[in-house]
């Protein structure tokens, strides 16, 4: 698999305890920019050191030292030689595994706490005395592990312990959150002063590497990447095509359910200004006729995910099935034939399945292309899986694809069929479409576009009675749905400006015939969730 590259740059590994700050640690340290990887706290000794860390910071989590099933870490506990930063629960991991005292503290230590500090250490190097933190811990450390020094107090407890000669540090509080002030100085003190890292991860260092190795794994062979039309694939296909030029084919399907023009746009886009090949499919028909009679929302979904493998499928077996006629494949070592897939996977997306589910490469991406050729392999190539959304905009920015693209709202695979609620139809996918263009403009209009996560429109299958001019109408609802979000596992509802409110009503009803009601949407999730189906 060719994921981005780390070779030549410094790079520090946090171990995942299951903290749900962990994610933002890694944030941190990339702020600075300096590589940093998070992998589950179980990863081996070889797997950390195939990344040449210079540093390594320990997470916090939920468990206990002495729970029966407490998370442990190989390199940690075996040293690599490395500096080590362990945070909250990795303080208690380090004090325990080297010989220190953890015990369940007499009290728990949640919220706002100061820590006292003794500034000698090169951790807390340049903080105040009286920290101010953030605190979030049961457990305390009651006593030091051989050559540790207590390096700052809470009221309560140990906040903080260093070995300088060996480069261990641990803080008992969590710098990693806004709460904590000066967390980022820390953090900064570890990764750049006691592990000496270099700031060189930046996106030209990250697209030069990237395209070297995929030049490098993809050889004389062809690649193929499916389009959403949204960021993620797009960046992704852009740096593929950059180091294979037109051996990698991207496919963009027309699922029927798309926005208003955007079959057309989105071809435009990417063959015009991101220089993409592009085999569109229009498949509306074979999509929406599946739809007809539909109303449970997961049938839906599941409608939708089945057909989109069916036309994927066999369009990447006629683009492999003539490449291979035409005798333009590779192979590998052991003489079968192979291809790649290009896929947009972001960091968050690995985060979480790794540390769920343990670490996995092995794609099942080939079991999606039936109609392959017998001998012929497809190996996956996810040049955005180190990358946060931000970061990846900030590489296809650099890359110089157009800020358009870059800044797309996110847009769900089954499309405005979870925006239509019960039957999707074409007539009301129409409306949808028309609904949803007023929405999008006025939101653009009004400046908003970029600063929300997502603003957009929602049909309901409820219909009732208005007066336009002197006609009665009896027409369907639309929902005005806008959030806030930074990941969209969690979103409120954005107030949006009653003028912004009153212009989106109005053009709707006066321009969309089939809806004459505008409802705007106040429930932030959870407990709602962002889509409506
Ligand atoms: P929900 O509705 O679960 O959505 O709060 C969270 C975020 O995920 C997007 N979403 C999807 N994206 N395929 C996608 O690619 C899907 O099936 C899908 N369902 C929801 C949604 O737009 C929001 O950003």
């Amino acid at each position: 698999m060719v994921s981005s590259s780390t070779a030549g740059t410094s790079t520090i590994v946090i171990l995942d305890f299951g903290a749900q700050y962990t994610q933002l640690i890694a944030r941190r340290i990339r702020e600075f920019n300096v590589f940093s990887v998070v992998l589950p706290c179980t990863a081996s000794l070889e797997k950390v050191r195939e990344l040449q860390p210079m540093g390594i910071v320990l997470s916090g989590g939920p468990s206990s030292v002495y729970d029966a099933d407490a998370p442990k870490a190989d390199p940690a506990g075996r040293g690599l030689g490395l500096p080590v930063l362990g945070i909250c629960y990795g303080m208690q991991f380090v004090a325990h595994h080297l010989g220190g005292r953890v015990e369940p503290a007499e009290k728990r230590e949640y919220g706002d706490a100061i820590a006292t500090i003794a500034p000698q250490h090169r951790l807390l190097e340049g903080l105040p005395r009286d920290l101010q933190v953030w605190m979030s811990h049961g457990d305390s450390v009651m006593e030091l592990p051989p050559g540790f020094t207590v390096a700052a107090e809470s009221h309560n407890a140990i906040a903080s312990i260093a070995d300088e000669s060996r480069s261990m540090y641990a803080v008992q509080w969590h710098p990693e959150v806004a709460h904590s002030r000066q967390g980022t100085e820390l953090l900064k003190n570890f990764v750049l002063g006691v592990c000496q890292a270099k700031p060189d991860w930046t996106p030209e260092t990250f697209i030069s590497s990237t395209v070297e190795r995929i030049r490098a794994q993809v050889g004389e062979g062809h690649a193929i990447c499916g389009l959403s039309g949204g960021v993620d694939s797009a960046v992704a296909a852009v740096l593929v095509a950059k180091a294979i030029g037109d051996r990698l084919t991207c496919i963009f399907v027309n699922n029927g359910v798309l926005r208003k023009d955007e079959f057309t746009q989105v071809q435009r886009n990417m063959r015009e200004k991101l220089g993409l090949k592009v085999v569109a499919v229009d498949a509306s028909k074979r999509f929406l006729s599946q739809l007809g009679g539909i109303t449970d929302p997961e049938t839906k979904r599941k409608i939708i995910g089945r057909e989109f493998i069916t036309v994927f499928d066999d369009e990447a077996a006629k683009i492999l099935k003539a490449q291979e006629a035409a005798g333009d494949v590779a192979h590998d070592a052991s003489g079968a034939e192979v291809a790649w897939l290009v896929q947009g996977t972001l960091y968050p997306d690995v985060i979480e399945s790794s540390s769920v589910k343990g670490p996995s490469q092995t794609i099942k991406s080939h079991h999606n292309v039936g109609g392959l050729p017998e001998n012929m392999k497809l190996k996956l190539i996810e040049p955005l899986r180190d990358l946060f959304k931000d970061e990846v905009r900030r590489v296809g920015a650099d890359l110089g694809m157009p800020q358009e693209v870059l800044d797309r709202q996110p847009f769900p695979g089954p499309g405005l069929a979870v925006r239509i609620v019960g039957e999707v139809t074409p007539e009301r996918v129409a409306i949808l479409q028309n609904a949803d263009e007023i929405v999008v403009a006025e939101i653009k209009k009004a400046g908003l576009y970029r600063s929300i996560w997502q603003s957009f429109a929602v049909l309901l299958p409820v219909k009732s009675v208005g007066v336009m001019g002197d006609q009665r109408t009896y027409a369907y609802t639309c929902a005005i749905r806008a959030v806030h979000s930074d990941d969209g596992m969690t979103a409120d509802w954005v107030p949006l400006p009653y003028e912004v409110l009153r212009t989106i009503s109005s053009r709707i009803v006066n321009e969309v015939r089939g809806i004459n009601r505008v409802v705007y949407d106040i429930t932030s999730k959870p407990p709602g969730t962002i889509e409506w189906e």
